[in-house]
């Protein structure tokens, strides 16, 4: 048994769990874990290497032998820098793409666990509760509804001078909602046992408030 404890943050994009998830494990001093960036490489690689989505195996076999660093801010894969390559838009649509294979999720699975170790690791992701960390002693549902969610992408990516239109950020967001909450593995939706917080109307430190609040609640702070 691992002496390390696991706070799961889920939820689809845009709900704000990254900037959750990046604000408590520096509260805390734990570590962090962004799975759906694991997912973001899968994808960026296979356009590298002219993998097709669709050829599962090839795509786990690449998935599983991927050296991947996170450092400074910095993702290096294989020794290449690909920090702004995964976040565009079309990164996290390849994502969705390969994440939909359960081999692939396999591959990436073994890779998520290894990140658990002391003091503790917050989580982020689509099934850190519900399939990766079950045992995590909190476990947050993050949501928000898709126009709220579309309207904080759009302010993000006009904050970084890219011009976007909100209706084809809803168009993605909500297509990407159906795959991910669709698929036959691991889909994205709360666990049984997990706090959902519906973040629509709510700032980001009240979402924190409350999580920091439930971890002192369950001892985990
Ligand atoms: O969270 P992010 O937008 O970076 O995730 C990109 C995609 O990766 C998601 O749309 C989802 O399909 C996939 N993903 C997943 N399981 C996770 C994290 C991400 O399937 N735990």
């Amino acid at each position: 048994m691992i002496d390390a404890q696991v706070i799961t943050i889920d939820g689809p994009s845009g709900s704000g769990k990254g900037t959750l998830a990046q604000l408590v494990a520096e509260d805390l001093g734990w570590h962090l874990l962004d799975s759906g960036a694991l997912y973001r490489i899968v994808g960026a690689m296979c356009v590298r290497r002219e993998v097709a989505f669709a050829a599962v195996d090839e795509v786990a076999e690449l998935a599983g032998a991927l050296q991947i660093s996170f450092a400074e801010g910095c993702v290096t894969v294989d020794g290449l820098d690909l920090t702004d390559e995964i976040r565009t838009e079309d990164a996290g649509e390849h994502a969705s793409k390969v994440a939909q294979h359960p081999q692939v999720r396999d591959a990436v699975m073994m890779l998520q666990r290894s990140f658990r170790s002391p003091p503790g690791l917050v989580a982020d992701g689509r099934d850190m509760g519900t399939v990766v960390f079950p045992e995590a002693k909190l476990k947050i549902f993050l949501d928000a509804s898709p126009e709220e969610r579309a309207q904080r992408r759009y302010k993000q990516l006009k904050n970084k001078g890219l011009s976007v239109s909100l209706r084809g950020l809803l168009e993605q967001i909500k297509e990407r909602d159906a795959r991910d909450r669709g698929r036959a593995v691991a889909p994205l939706k709360p666990a049984a046992d997990a706090l959902v917080i519906d973040s629509t109307s709510m700032s980001i430190d009240g979402v924190f408030e409350q999580v920091m609040s439930e971890a002192r609640a369950r001892g985990l702070v």
